[in-house]
């Protein structure tokens, strides 16, 4: 009896060890097990900035960069991450998971962006044109934050069977036409380069909205426009376009909005609660008399600062009186005479 269950245990303790050779991909990008795809893309995405090797002198780097982008692949996929959670690595069929076209999802072919640097040493190189792409981006995702992928299907040049002219210069060349006679005419000097044609290619490109990020600001992807035969392709350009919002108006890191109170409200106070931009509540209380047009500065419920998460700018509240539409009695003006205590008084003035 004893035996067999000791046998038992060491089959158990096998495969534990067993599961625990996988490398623990929730570890890796530092989530936790019930991280959502939003959070799974923006550690990957922050670590891949890291631990990149080109930007990294870590000698780890190279490792840690593989085993990041290894652990985006199967945490962003649905189906993969189901059987990751179930199995572990060993689950996933033994694939080897290598993480550099993820990488170029976030930032382009030709690595590194960030938002329009230009790319050194390439002023002889031709460039394909660059593509630019308008995307509507709600109030709410400039607050929060959002990731927008996309499909991408771009052109690429390959090299095919046969040669073709090309890097063509014009020559000027002489030709003696008799004694003392020279003519001279321009030529075209080409060399013999292989053969290219146009293929479509499908890229998966993912555009992080960042908090804060101001209208019109762009995103380069490196490398993802236009092909050119003979250079590098040009870059593909994501800018933003900030929709309206039907409450807010944003200006630069402030907030903006009307409110409409009633008269009773104005004369003796009140509170409520606005809905911000990700669902928190601000509360706006007020015990004194509020006049028409009256504006009220509650700091830190703006925007959040691109550059600055954790710093926001003000809100600015405009209170707009509404007026009772109704003919007060005799008796009820007397009253609202007396509880107001001001004078019967008019005076006019330039109002310009
Ligand atoms: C508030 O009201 C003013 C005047 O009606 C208007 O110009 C402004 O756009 C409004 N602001 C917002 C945020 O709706
Ligand atoms: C505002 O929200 C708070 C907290 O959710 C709640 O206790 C309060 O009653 C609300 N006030 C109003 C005026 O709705």
């Amino acid at each position: 009896m004893r035996i067999y269950i000791l046998v038992f245990l060491v089959a158990a303790l096998l495969g534990a060890l067993l599961v625990e050779c996988g490398r623990d991909f929730y570890k890796i990008l530092g989530v936790s097990r019930s991280a959502t795809r939003h959070q799974i893309k923006k550690a990957y995405r922050a670590l891949a900035m890291i631990h990149h090797p080109d930007r990294s002198s870590d000698p780890d780097s190279e490792e840690k960069f593989h085993d990041i982008g290894a652990a985006y692949e199967v945490l962003n996929d649905k189906e993969k991450r189901k059987i990751y959670d179930e199995r572990g690595e060993e689950g996933l069929s033994g694939n080897r998971h290598g993480g550099g076209d993820v990488f170029s999802s976030f930032f382009g072919g030709f690595g590194f962006g960030f938002g329009g640097g230009q790319r050194q040493g390439h002023h002889e190189t031709p460039r394909g044109a660059d593509v630019l792409l308008e995307v509507l981006v709600t109030l709410e995702e400039l607050y929060n934050g959002e990731f927008v992928e996309f499909l991408r299907s771009k052109p690429v040049y390959q090299e095919t069977s046969g040669t073709r002219k090309c890097r063509c210069t014009s020559k000027m060349v002489t030709r003696q036409l008799g004694p003392g006679q020279f003519q001279m005419f321009p030529e075209e000097v080409c060399d013999s380069c292989p053969n290219k044609r146009l293929v479509t290619e499908e890229r998966n490109l993912e555009f992080e909205i960042e908090p804060g990020m101001s209208n019109g600001q762009q995103y380069r992807f490196n490398g993802e426009g236009e092909p050119h035969i003979d250079g590098d392709p040009g870059d593909f350009i994501v800018q933003i376009q900030t929709n309206k919002h039907v409450i807010f108006e944003r200006k630069e890191h402030d907030l903006y909005t009307n409110i409409s109170i009633t008269l009773r409200d104005a004369l003796t106070g009140f509170k409520m609660n606005l809905t911000h931009l990700d669902g928190h509540k601000v509360s706006v209380v007020k015990d004194t008399v509020t006049a028409h047009g009256d504006i009220i500065t509650i700091l830190n419920e703006g925007m959040p600062f691109y550059d600055h998460y954790t710093r926001r700018g003000n809100l600015y509240i405009t209170f707009e009186v509404e007026f009772p539409v109704k003919t007060f009695s005799p008796t009820e003006a007397e009253n609202i005479v007396t509880l107001l205590g001001q004078n019967s008084e008019q005076s006019a003035y330039n109002g310009l």
